[in-house]
């Protein structure tokens, strides 16, 4: 299918073939993306997606092609050129291209990309169905704050859940629970909101900001044992295609229904993102 395509900064349609077999991203993995939805052509929550593209590509010393008012400028563009109201944008920048080697030179051009798609979000069936998890050893590399496009665990990780009949995978270290394949993860215990603190072990999710915004009285930012698992009142995921999705089961666990703070978050977060500008 033929969408709008952003291509270091010219507009075209993902017809075109416009890396090369020498862009770092395809050869090492040496790139940072970024996903963020939007609604009626608007962008939901793009602030805060600029902020963490900034961070991670800062943190892993890849040139940033953008500063905040052009990036904004390329993703309104974008979505001016888009032929739907609703959806994604996938936004990826690596290093440049080049001969291959590890070493990489200095003062290297990002190649950026950004396209927007269609995107089936989840409809009213099933935000109140929720989804079930499977859980499996957390592989990932130990840099998980930065949203890199070395995402192998995480292929891996979600087949796995997917070929034992899931929706998604609960990566888990040891005896504590760190988050999904693509999504945060919360539980709920006697009303207390809780979720893994921000370090290198997760993402910092744009959609668990909001939940914590949204719960702020009630939230604690903690490791989660895996035992908690087995009383926890509610468990919900997170992300920006999800938006707040409830958990019904994990492995072979007891079954769940979406439970009254979840329903309530969900309601809030739908709420705002349709306010956003
Ligand atoms: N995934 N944790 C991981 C590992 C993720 O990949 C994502 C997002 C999240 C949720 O973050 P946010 O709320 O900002 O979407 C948490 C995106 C959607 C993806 O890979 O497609």
């Amino acid at each position: 299918m033929s969408d709008a395509l952003y291509f270091n900064g010219r507009f075209t349609t993902t017809d075109e073939r416009v890396l090369t077999v020498e862009d770092r991203g395809f050869l090492f993995g040496d790139a940072v993306y970024e996903v963020f939805k939007f609604l009626r052509r608007r962008p939901v929550f793009l602030a805060e997606h600029w902020r963490r593209l900034s961070n991670g590509l800062r943190a892993v010393d890849i040139a940033n092609p953008w500063d905040e008012h052009s990036f904004d400028a390329s993703m309104g563009e974008l979505l001016q050129r888009t032929a739907f109201h609703d959806g994604i944008v996938y936004i990826e920048v690596s290093r440049g291209e080049g001969e291959r080697a590890h070493v990489y030179p200095d003062g290297m051009t990002p190649n950026a990309i950004a396209f927007s798609r269609r995107f089936k979000f989840p409809d009213a069936a099933k935000k109140e169905r929720g989804i079930r998890l499977v859980s499996t050893d957390d592989q990932r590399w130990k840099h998980c704050d930065v949203k890199s496009v070395n995402l192998l665990a995480n292929v891996l990780g979600k087949k796995k859940a997917s070929r034992a009949g899931g929706d998604e995978v609960l990566f888990i270290d040891g005896d504590v629970v760190r988050e999904c394949g693509s999504s945060s993860f919360f539980i709920v215990k006697d009303g207390r909101v809780i979720t893994h603190p921000l370090d290198v072990h997760i993402l910092p999710g744009v959609t668990r900001d909001r939940v914590i915004e949204m719960a702020v009285d009630s939230v604690d930012q903690r490791v989660i044992a895996k035992r908690e698992l087995d009383d926890a009142d509610e468990i919900f995921i997170t992300s920006t295609t999800q938006g707040v999705m409830p958990v019904r089961q994990i492995d072979e666990g007891r079954e769940l229904l979406r439970g009254p703070i979840t329903a309530d978050l969900q309601r809030r977060l739908d709420e705002r993102e349709l306010l956003v500008d």
